[in-house]
């Protein structure tokens, strides 16, 4: 088969190496990839916005591509699926509808809402609403913060805001509503409460019918250590979870994930796919943050080198609606994922900074390097955004997986070059 993969990120290299060692691939392709995933497919500068569908699907054509995977969110938003399906060709991911997972809080909210699955509660406003808004922070009891404001579109990671009291929520209410800060995707909102505690992601691939649930892994959000400072795309991971019990998997599967897929059902949305949930699990009580319509960066960073089957056949079954038959086989060892960020992320990202030190770790046992931000300049690998690159080590327990990471990082450098070192610290010494 030829694949082609569409994204540029840690998780699209990740998916392109699992593709890549599958034995029903004859060529791999992306579209427009990066300097590690060039390595390995045949990458396309072509971008993936809407504008451009027509191009990609020329691009299928013109190769014969047998199957397409879609990484990021937005193409998926945008109904990509359903444009290329319409033409015939077989693609992974949810269409339009089913998207709005992802691409509606306010559309996910309310199916929550109206379906009693668990999740914070929640007001929602529109931009002709604002003093309706105004007024109902106005309302809100200063011990009962902080409060949460998500804009309801895609924002690229950036559309939610959390605030410490009524102060901090009508200035977040101003960036949405009078600077426009989020554009069309900041014009309408949801105001919830704040739920804190620990979170998992659960990442689930679905054929329309039935969901089959990927191993557990937890990712870090915030830039620095201890879980401070700004929130980001993700600064690593670790796969499985080995302090969540059978009764929390449970509640998880059977109040949230289960419960939404058969609620998008009902409204006749066949999801096909990844349903990622990000969960929140507060007194050992599971409640829903947010869907995503895709693979988690950088939890598929994780999960995938854990994952022993042929990964081709089971993404075309979930296209085909047949994953009955599907059983997927997991490695028992332990996989941490540290993600190398450039000086000045999140607020900014380099380009251009030579990256040293990968050839080195490139033939280390136990270690995959998936690059996010980089690309190829004159023969050299540099840095060309804010996620480098994902270092991941796997091994029989954390604490090597650990070790074996921080390790490897020592090898790699660019200038400005950070990451947490907390990674994975609080199961270290589990087994
Ligand atoms: N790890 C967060 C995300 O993929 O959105």
């Amino acid at each position: 088969m030829n694949i082609l993969i569409i994204g540029s990120g840690g998780r699209e290299h990740c998916l392109a190496w699992k593709i890549s060692r599958s034995r029903l691939v004859d060529k791999l392709f992306a579209i427009p990839g990066n300097a590690g995933i060039s390595q390995i497919a045949r990458c396309e500068n072509i971008s993936y916005s809407k504008e451009n569908f027509k191009d990609i699907l020329q691009f299928i054509e013109k190769n014969g591509i047998d199957l397409t995977v879609v990484g990021p969110e937005a193409p998926l938003v945008d109904g990509i699926v359903d444009y290329l399906s319409k033409k015939g060709h077989l693609v992974f991911g949810p269409g339009q509808m089913a998207a709005q997972i992802e691409g509606s809080k306010v559309f996910t909210k309310k199916l929550c809402m109206n379906y009693n699955i668990p999740t914070a509660k929640a007001e929602f406003f529109n931009k002709s609403e604002s003093d309706k808004a105004v007024a109902y922070i106005k309302g809100l009891k200063e011990r009962e913060f902080p409060y949460v404001i998500k804009a309801d579109g895609l924002a690229s990671g950036k559309g939610v805001i959390i605030a410490q009291n009524k102060e901090e929520l009508l200035s977040a209410l101003n960036s949405f509503f009078i600077e426009n800060k989020f554009g069309k995707s900041g014009e309408n909102i949801v105001i919830e409460e704040f739920i804190s505690g620990f979170e998992v992601s659960l990442l689930c691939l679905c054929d329309g019918k039935i969901l089959i649930p990927l191993d557990l892994a937890q990712d870090y959000k915030k830039i620095f250590d201890g879980d401070n400072g700004k929130n980001t795309g993700g600064m690593g991971s670790y796969s499985p979870l080995p302090f969540i019990d059978e009764i929390l998997y449970e509640k998880i599967l059977n109040k949230i994930v289960l419960p939404t897929f058969n609620a998008l059902k009902t409204k006749k949305i066949d999801y096909k796919g990844v349903l990622y949930a990000g969960i929140i699990v507060k007194e050992n009580e599971p409640y829903l943050l947010e869907y995503n319509c895709r693979f988690g960066d950088p939890e598929t960073q994780a999960v995938l080198p854990r994952l022993k089957n042929d990964i081709v056949p089971v993404l075309v079954d979930c296209v085909k609606g047949s994953l009955k038959s599907t059983k997927l086989k997991w490695d028992d060892e332990k996989t941490v994922c540290v993600v190398l960020a450039s000086k000045g992320y999140p607020e900014t990202s380099s380009k251009g900074d030579i990256i040293s030190g990968l050839e080195e770790v490139a033939s280390q046992k136990g270690v995959f390097v998936f690059h996010g931000g980089t690309e190829n300049e004159e023969g050299k690998i540099v840095t060309n955004g804010g996620r480098v690159l994902n270092v991941v080590a796997k091994a029989d327990t954390f604490k090597e997986a650990r070790i074996l990471n921080y390790e490897t990082i020592k090898k790699i450098n660019f200038n400005g070059m950070q990451f947490r070192k907390d990674i994975a610290l609080r199961v270290e010494e589990t087994l």
